[in-house]
């Protein structure tokens, strides 16, 4: 772009938006949920926000994904097939290995918007929390956290012990957006939709959009 280097950094340093980064993080880690992460690779690629979704899966979430689907999921590439994206969406995702700590994402200096955890187990919240950064995943998180940038965890966990409550308490002070999975009763017939109008407002979240616009309420009929 014809900008020189100091003005460069001068609106980067002033917030002002040089360009709109249109990479996500998806992390999965291995709480119960697999349909909803594979719901969430299929509207986050699908998005015409995002050129590239990182995807990291947990080694437990893989675990996880085998016993709730009947895919039989064993590696990350299984989990994204089992999301039947079109060609030309599947290629954005880029999947890291969860022990890739060298991968780009690691790094503050890799420009992204900012990282979902769907679902988020406790204890990958507890490590959040703690900043742990134990495997890709959690580094990824650290990093959001640390560039201030958007980091939301679809906590799925009931009922919540006292030390859950003070870790979300904790990666709320971080910075971090706690999104329990809950979803919301009105307007939802079905588990599928329930997902859905979760996912639209994790997607506001993320300031991207997701084809789940129905979901958003208009005032009472
Ligand atoms: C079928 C199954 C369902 C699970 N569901 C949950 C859950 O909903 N929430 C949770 O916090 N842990 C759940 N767990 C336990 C986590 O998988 C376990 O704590 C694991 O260590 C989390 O690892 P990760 O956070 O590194 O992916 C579940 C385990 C299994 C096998």
């Amino acid at each position: 772009m014809g900008l020189n280097r100091s003005l460069r950094y001068h609106l980067i340093e002033t917030g002002e938006v040089l360009e709109r980064v249109r990479e996500l993080i998806l992390g999965v880690s291995g709480a119960s949920g697999s349909r909803l992460a594979l719901r969430a690779l299929v509207l986050f690629t699908t998005s015409p926000e995002i050129d590239v979704l990182h995807l990291v899966v947990s080694r437990r979430a893989l675990l996880v994904a085998r016993d709730e689907t009947s895919r039989g999921i064993k590696t990350a590439a299984d989990f994204v097939a089992a999301a039947g994206l079109a060609p030309e969406f599947a290629s954005r995702v880029r999947i890291h290995p969860s022990e890739a700590i060298d991968a780009p994402i690691a790094s503050g200096s890799y420009r992204t918007l900012g990282m979902a955890v769907l679902p988020c187990s406790a204890g990958t919240l507890a490590s959040i929390a703690n900043g742990l950064s134990r495997g890709l995943l959690q580094r990824a998180a650290d990093v959001c956290l640390k560039e201030r940038r958007r980091l939301v965890l679809g906590l799925r966990e009931t009922p919540l012990s006292l030390v859950h409550a003070e870790n979300i308490l904790r990666a709320t002070q971080a910075g971090a957006v706690v999104a329990p999975v809950v979803p919301a009763f009105y307007a939802v017939a079905t588990l599928d939709e329930a997902i859905d109008a979760y996912l639209l407002r994790v997607a506001d979240l993320l300031s991207v959009s997701i084809e789940t616009e129905s979901y958003r309420w208009k005032g009472a009929p």
